[in-house]
């Protein structure tokens, strides 16, 4: 990472530690359509993302452009209601800078949450799958977020990444959803760099590689995280079937991916409030 951007990352830092006296531990990444979940936040301060330097800004319909910070089911939480993607034409730098400001400001446990299109046959739109492990078919091809000089005082140039999704936060959740009487599915996330969608022959070999929902984001944000050295959970609105045969006459298209995941909002709310007040409960696997 470039001197010049981890000076990026202390401005954006000081920018938002200025603009709030909350000091919050754990970090919420809304993807698209799951913007309502800010609005439960408690005394909350907004920030909008224009007023922090060097904030990349999401140009996608769906997505929001501020921080949220305040208390949720007794945690103090940040939540970045949408965040800028590769295929807008940002870096992965600049992609993860919000994650780096989290780091810089406390934050010790990340969840992420994005939309994606579930490849896995099972899988139905409305369903919520917990990520359980990922590929990272761009960082794989050479467009990993810690590529470059490694900044020592971030973490380490080769980070483990034998356990990127913490077993005790996924053990949490599949528990609170059990007590909702939802099911959570669980499955890979496969991260492609969109922003067009997937043809027949893509899908078949990602479903062939162990892919179980397929999405344009959330990975380098977890790459960045685990390197930070915090817990991680994820967790993906299946909005789309990614089907690898599709019947006659269906497309995928942004809309659907937006209508889905507002519907499955009221379940995403009611897994992440039960998992809040029990994160601190449990140790790092
Ligand atoms: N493919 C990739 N990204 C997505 C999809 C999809 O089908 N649905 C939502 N995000």
């Amino acid at each position: 990472m470039s001197e010049v951007f981890v000076s990026h990352i202390a401005e954006a830092a000081t920018a938002v530690r200025q603009l709030t006296p909350y000091l919050p531990t754990i970090g919420l990444v809304l993807g698209s359509g799951l913007n309502a979940l800010a609005n439960s936040i408690q005394n909350p301060d907004i920030i909008p993302y224009e007023q922090i330097p060097h904030w990349p800004v999401s140009t996608v319909p769906g997505h929001g452009g501020r921080l949220v910070i305040g208390q949720l089911e007794g945690q103090t939480v940040l939540v970045q209601q949408g965040r800028a993607h590769f295929y807008e034409g940002y870096s992965m730098p600049q992609i993860t800078l919000p994650i780096r400001v989290m780091q810089q400001l406390g934050v010790q446990t990340l969840i992420v949450t994005n939309a994606a299109g579930g490849i896995n046959a099972s899988f139905q739109p409305g369903d919520l799958m917990l990520i359980t492990d990922h590929i990272n078919f761009l960082g794989i091809a050479g467009h990993n977020p810690l590529r470059g000089p490694n900044e020592d005082s971030f973490g380490p140039r080769f980070p483990d990444m034998t356990r990127p999704y913490d077993l005790h936060l996924r053990q949490i959740a599949l528990e609170v959803a059990q007590a909702h009487h939802f099911t959570l599915q669980q499955g890979v996330y496969g991260y492609v760099a969109g922003p067009s969608f997937e043809t027949p022959a893509e899908l078949r070999f990602l479903r062939t590689v162990g892919v179980d929902a397929v999405g344009m984001s959330t990975v380098p944000e977890v790459v960045v995280a685990r390197h930070a050295g915090m817990r991680v959970l994820g967790i993906s609105s299946i909005t789309n079937k990614a089907n690898p045969d599709p019947q006659p006459g269906t497309t995928v298209t942004h809309d659907e991916v937006l209508e889905t995941g507002k519907q499955i909002v009221p379940n995403l709310m009611a897994l992440i409030r039960g998992i809040l007040p029990r994160v601190l409960e449990t140790t790092s696997g």
